[in-house]
């Protein structure tokens, strides 16, 4: 779906997003969802924020799995998903923050396949991801799912393509700052969420949505896979689609 403006397209993401957590709480249940981080989803969590302020809208039933986290990176660090998800979020809504699953970048190295292993098992001990939000890098990842990822892999953690190292350089005041790994849920675990809506401002990403969109797919785009999965919306601007 092509908007003229990403604020309004925020708005309507919100919207849905809050409209499930009503049904969900309405049938006493947790509402999962999964959420992603970096400049796209930003004014969701804005509306999201402004619901909860100004017309009540409560997160007091919704468990939240984040997409992916720096490896190695510590939570008080102000580069970490931890820091960005607390800022731009959990800091300003009435979630329990026992119901905050954000993988650890902190974890150590022998720990890390177990923590990976338990990640996933979490997820699924809460009945899965209900609403999974994702945004494109500029080499097709979604979330840190880098060209090679296979449509089946887990939570695990990965090498970072050095387009995404360039894109996050700023961030990290140079390349020689960003992690060379990260942690990220995998391609499977992005799929097996009920509904996927993937965001995507601006010219900078014509080219990867093109690909992704109209491309085959492919390992080499792993955003692809996307295209298997029957309940995923692409909410784009006019800007982003300018490729199509
Ligand atoms: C990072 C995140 C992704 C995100 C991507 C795009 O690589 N790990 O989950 O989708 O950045 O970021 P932005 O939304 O800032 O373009």
């Amino acid at each position: 779906v092509i908007f003229q403006d990403s604020t309004v397209a925020s708005i309507l993401v919100a919207q849905e997003i809050a409209a499930l957590i009503r049904d969900k709480e309405n049938q006493n249940k947790p509402c999962v969802l999964g959420l992603a981080t970096g400049s796209s989803p930003i004014k969701v969590y804005e509306e999201l924020v402004r619901m909860h302020r100004e017309e009540g809208l409560s997160f007091a039933n919704v468990i939240t799995f984040n997409l992916d986290e720096y490896l190695p990176m510590d939570k008080g660090n102000i580069q970490s998903y931890f820091y960005f998800m607390h800022e731009h979020l959990f800091n300003h809504i009435d979630i329990l923050e026992e119901h905050i699953n954000i993988p650890d970048g902190s974890v150590s190295s022998e720990d890390l396949y177990q923590y990976c292993i338990d990640y996933e098992m979490k997820i699924k001990a809460v009945g899965g991801l209900d609403f999974q939000l994702l945004g494109i890098g500029r080499t097709g990842h979604i979330g840190f799912n880098e060209p090679g990822s296979h449509y089946n892999s887990s939570t695990r953690s990965i090498t970072l393509d050095h387009i995404t190292r360039v894109d996050a350089a700023p961030a990290f005041l140079g390349i020689e700052n960003v992690p060379r790994k990260a942690i990220t849920m995998g391609i499977g675990t992005v799929l097996s969420a009920k509904r996927i809506v993937l965001l995507g401002w601006g010219g900078n990403k014509a080219e990867i949505l093109k690909e992704t969109i109209e491309g085959e797919i492919t390992p080499e785009v792993p955003a692809t896979y996307l295209q298997n999965h029957e309940n995923t919306t692409f909410i784009i601007d006019e800007a982003a689609a300018s490729e199509l």
